[in-house]
């Protein structure tokens, strides 16, 4: 059974200076509610209540959201202002928090790995906070994911089809089609020019790792933008094994893009949006 849910949070958000330049992006507001604390109520959502974060410098606040704030809290105890903290008190008890630090940025895959000291030798699950997933129909991103792992028990990535233009802002797969949204990967590749790119099937911020990922990210060498990808290390294992690329049911927000995060700010204050949350 899958039980931790690793958020790789060290990450400089460049995109949003300088809002982010002593803030984390991971802190960053959609309506009331910081982006990571949407990805951590996902993760609980689906059964994952380790929640393991790889931050970095000046990501100190993520660490103190999901804490108690004593001398604040005591000042709004007994008054209507205590309602806004049952979401994140919530999290806190139900949830426990490790935090690792990612010294170097040397890419996504880099920071997964440096994870693997809160992981361990077992499946877990990684959220990209930024990319903000919202399924108002019934299960979250993640619960579908960890559903289909249940069945597969291999790595999953999720994926959406976007623009051929896009593509050179995502991971990219190709694969057999085994049902109507689920891939057997063939091909992986990071951030392809459109004219290189195996489809337009993008790889979404969501996915489920057997932990033999750790050492294929060990032995994987500077890729795309000289980083270390999680994408490659996943193309090896695709190869050696079995990846699965599921297109998942529900809304995405590129929160890590000005446009994104307009968007996610309006659908949630128009549908999700409840005083006191
Ligand atoms: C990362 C991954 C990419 C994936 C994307 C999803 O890129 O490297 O494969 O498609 O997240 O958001 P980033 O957006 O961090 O550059």
């Amino acid at each position: 059974m899958i039980k931790k849910c690793l958020f790789p949070a060290a990450g400089y958000g460049t995109r949003f200076l300088p809002a982010t330049k002593a803030m984390p992006k991971e802190m960053l507001p959609i309506v009331n509610k910081p982006l990571i604390q949407y990805g951590v109520e996902e993760a609980l959502e689906a059964g994952l209540h380790e929640i393991a974060v790889v931050t970095g410098r000046n990501k100190r606040a993520i660490e103190d959201h999901f804490d108690i704030s004593y001398e604040m809290e005591q000042q709004i105890q007994g008054t209507d202002k205590e309602q806004y903290l049952t979401g994140v008190r919530n999290l806190i008890t139900q949830c426990s928090f490790s935090y690792t630090r990612q010294i170097e940025m040397k890419g996504l895959g880099h920071a997964i790995l440096t994870g693997r000291t809160l992981i361990g030798d077992e499946a877990f699950a990684v959220v990209l906070a930024d990319d903000l997933c919202i399924n108002p129909e019934g299960d979250g991103v993640l619960q579908q994911m960890i559903k289909l792992y249940n069945q597969f028990r291999c790595s999953i990535v999720a994926i959406q089809e976007v623009p051929m233009e896009d593509t050179a802002k995502y991971g990219v797969i190709a694969g057999e089609m085994i049902r109507e949204d689920i891939y057997r990967v063939h091909s992986m590749v990071e951030k392809p020019q459109p004219e290189d790119a195996p489809s337009n099937l993008a790889i979404i911020g969501r996915y489920i790792l057997t932990p033999d990922i750790f050492d294929l990210i060990a032995s994987t060498e500077p890729g795309k933008g000289g980083e270390i990808q999680i994408t490659d290390a996943l193309m090896k294992q695709a190869q050696q094994g079995c990846v699965m690329a599921y297109k998942f049911k529900g809304q995405r927000f590129d929160c890590g893009s000005v446009e994104g995060y307009i968007d996610a700010t309006n659908y949630c204050y128009e549908n999700l949006y409840q005083e006191g949350q």
